[in-house]
């Protein structure tokens, strides 16, 4: 990674960090709720190199796309790649820390359009560069707080915080149970009984498309109906409540609600080695999704019905929605992964790698 930056820039780094990739297993669209969710961090990884730059300016190298940007530190969003890193300079400046110019070399393996987080990925790794730089004072809960920042002040997706924080503060091979109102959080020991497999649909999912925004809103909208701050001071109790309230309010809450739930339940499942009972929430999970909050596809849906027929404990979307990737819980993937594969040959196993 110094290679790269020196290659770019002839100029040694003073910081790299690296951040993970995630999958989340449940409690999807929650986290804007202020509601719980279960993310996994996934062996994909994305690396920053930082070091100083000319005065006022960011310049980015992104191996990925063999593409250096010159950019203001002050310049507004572009659309890009550079919007990201970008985002995260400027909250750190806006925390206080002194930065006159910035040279950064990227380098990762996170797939694109797969919805398992390239970009909580990309600010996560840059905000531990730019900590190590510039001797920052923030933890790793700050370090996801501020990744969220860039991306909802900045880069104008306006994501919650599960993401930043498995990237930030999770342990591979094991799941983040996360309160996301508190931010209170803790591991759990994943099944040993059985693996997770996560499956890229081979249909890019894009958050910034419309779809996540409107979700958002109407959760606002379901929230503000039934006079709670958010959704996450309702709960099952409240189903005949929600149930009165307009369509599609009604579902969007439900979802919330019952997912939730689910989480709640999943921890306990996990925290009694219950696999067949985890998968029952997963599987539920996915109807809810694509019944309630209409956040599946029909090729998603067509894959976890595939993923359960050939012999998946549960199996559900994950991550933004509207295309992307599934994540399955099954036995032995090298036996299950063919059998899915024949029927789906647009689908690209993405874990175990
Ligand atoms: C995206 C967002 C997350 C979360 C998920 C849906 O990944 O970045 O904050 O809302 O969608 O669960």
């Amino acid at each position: 990674m110094s290679a790269l930056f020196s290659e770019v820039f002839v100029a040694t780094p003073t910081a790299v960090a690296r951040a993970p990739a995630r999958a989340n297993l449940l409690g999807e669209h929650t986290d804007y709720n202020d509601g719980f969710v279960l993310p996994t961090p996934l062996p994909y990884v994305t690396t920053v190199a930082v070091g100083p730059g000319p005065a006022g300016m960011i310049e980015a190298h992104a191996a990925r796309f063999g593409e250096t940007k010159t950019r203001a530190l002050d310049a507004p969003p572009a659309g890009d790649w550079l919007d990201y890193v970008l985002g995260c300079v400027r909250v750190v400046m806006q925390e206080g820390a002194a930065v006159e110019g910035v040279r950064v070399a990227i380098d990762s393996d996170v797939p694109m359009g797969a919805g398992i987080s390239s970009s909580a990925a990309l600010e996560v790794a840059t905000l531990r560069a730019l900590r190590e730089w510039l001797g920052l004072r923030i933890d790793d809960v700050q370090v996801a707080k501020l990744g969220q920042r860039a991306e909802s002040g900045y880069v104008g997706m306006p994501c919650g915080i599960m993401d930043q924080m498995v990237s930030s503060l999770g342990t591979p091979g094991q799941a983040l149970f996360l309160d996301t109102r508190s931010l209170e959080h803790r591991l759990l020991k994943l099944p040993k009984s059985h693996a997770l497999a996560v499956v890229h649909s081979g249909v890019a999912h894009r958050l910034t498309d419309g779809g996540y925004r409107q979700r958002r809103s109407e959760c606002e909208a379901a929230a503000s109906a039934l006079k709670v701050k958010s959704l996450r001071d309702v709960d099952v109790a409240d189903l005949p409540a929600i149930a009165a309230l307009p369509e599609p309010l009604n579902r969007r809450a439900r979802h919330v609600v019952t997912e939730n739930r689910r989480v709640l339940d999943g921890v306990a499942a996990l925290e009694r080695g219950d696999a067949a009972a985890f998968g029952r929430l997963m599987v539920e999970s996915h109807a809810s999704q694509r019944d309630d909050y209409a956040v599946s596809l029909p090729e998603i849906d067509a894959l976890v019905e595939t993923a359960l027929r050939h012999g998946a404990l549960g199996a559900r979307l994950t991550g933004g929605g509207f295309g992307g990737c599934i994540i399955a819980l099954v036995e032995d993937p090298a036996s299950w992964w063919p059998a899915v594969a024949a029927e789906h040959p647009e689908a690209r196993l993405v874990y175990p790698r």
